[in-house]
């Protein structure tokens, strides 16, 4: 069995439509709390660890940068802990953010072993988050990102490049690759890129949405990357 953290968050409660997984809620385990931790994990024993929950919010982490760090960094630390008490496979949720997004336009996107160079807090203790990971041997990381649908705001950047898609395209993609984790099928590295061709979070907002209207990078308060788009593995 499969143990999901923030399985009840944006993407988890997607991937639960997809697979069966032990997914705790956060007032089951804090995941700063590492003996709270331990006991949960080796209760559940579990053969692989998908590590999704994360202090997410990119704007609030810029100044609750402490409680965005023992999330991110801590509480990755502490399930990485977890997965050595059990033995268990470790998968953890990363981000397209770990790049600063200054790639050549029309390039094939950011490739898995391409160094990160993070521009926002959120971003920089999702990194931290990669690093605990790989100290651990049995370890896999996957970079995306995925947006509600419909499109939540009533704004989208024109002047951002993404190959993030809705959530609902990418767990499928994630679950797949998960799958291929667990079954011990070849895959192209530890480091994992999914995603969609390339648009602009406007193009994105757009096709659910087609009133949503254009701002630029300049109209939002925290540092955005301009083109995080991946170089992407098909599962
Ligand atoms: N959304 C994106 O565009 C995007 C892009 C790339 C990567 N990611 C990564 O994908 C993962 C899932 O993102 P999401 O958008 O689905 O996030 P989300 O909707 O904010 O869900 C995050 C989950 O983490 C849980 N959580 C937060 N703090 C916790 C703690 N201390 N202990 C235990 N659980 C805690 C939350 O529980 P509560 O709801 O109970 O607080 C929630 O279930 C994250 O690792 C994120 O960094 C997201």
């Amino acid at each position: 069995m499969i143990f999901l953290t923030g399985g009840h968050g944006l993407l988890g409660t997607e991937l639960r439509k997809l697979r069966d997984y032990i997914a705790p809620e956060e007032h089951e385990m804090d995941i700063t709390d590492l003996p709270k931790v331990i006991e949960v994990v080796k209760s559940a024993n579990p053969s692989a660890i998908y590590h999704c929950a994360a202090y997410t919010n990119v704007t609030a982490a810029e100044t609750d940068w402490k409680r965005c760090y023992e999330v991110n960094a801590i509480g990755t630390h502490n399930m990485v802990e977890a997965a050595k008490a059990v033995g268990a496979v470790f998968i953890y949720m990363s981000t397209d953010y770990v790049f600063d997004g200054d790639q050549e336009p029309g390039g094939p996107g950011y490739k898995p072993d391409d160094i990160p160079h993070p521009i926002n807090w959120y971003a920089t203790t999702k990194l931290i988050g990669e690093v605990y990971t790989q100290a651990y041997p049995d370890y896999y990381i996957i970079r995306t990102s995925f947006k509600r649908s419909p499109w939540e705001h009533p704004k989208a950047v024109a002047d951002m490049w993404t190959t993030a898609d809705y959530v609902d395209v990418i767990a499928p993609l994630i679950d797949k690759t998960i799958g291929r984790i667990i079954e011990g099928k070849p895959l192209p590295g530890r480091i994992i890129h999914l995603g969609t061709p390339r648009k602009s979070i406007l193009e994105l907002a757009r096709r659910r949405s087609p009133d949503i209207e254009a701002i630029t990078r300049a109209d939002v308060s925290v540092r955005l990357p301009v083109d995080t788009s991946l170089c992407c593995f098909e599962p």
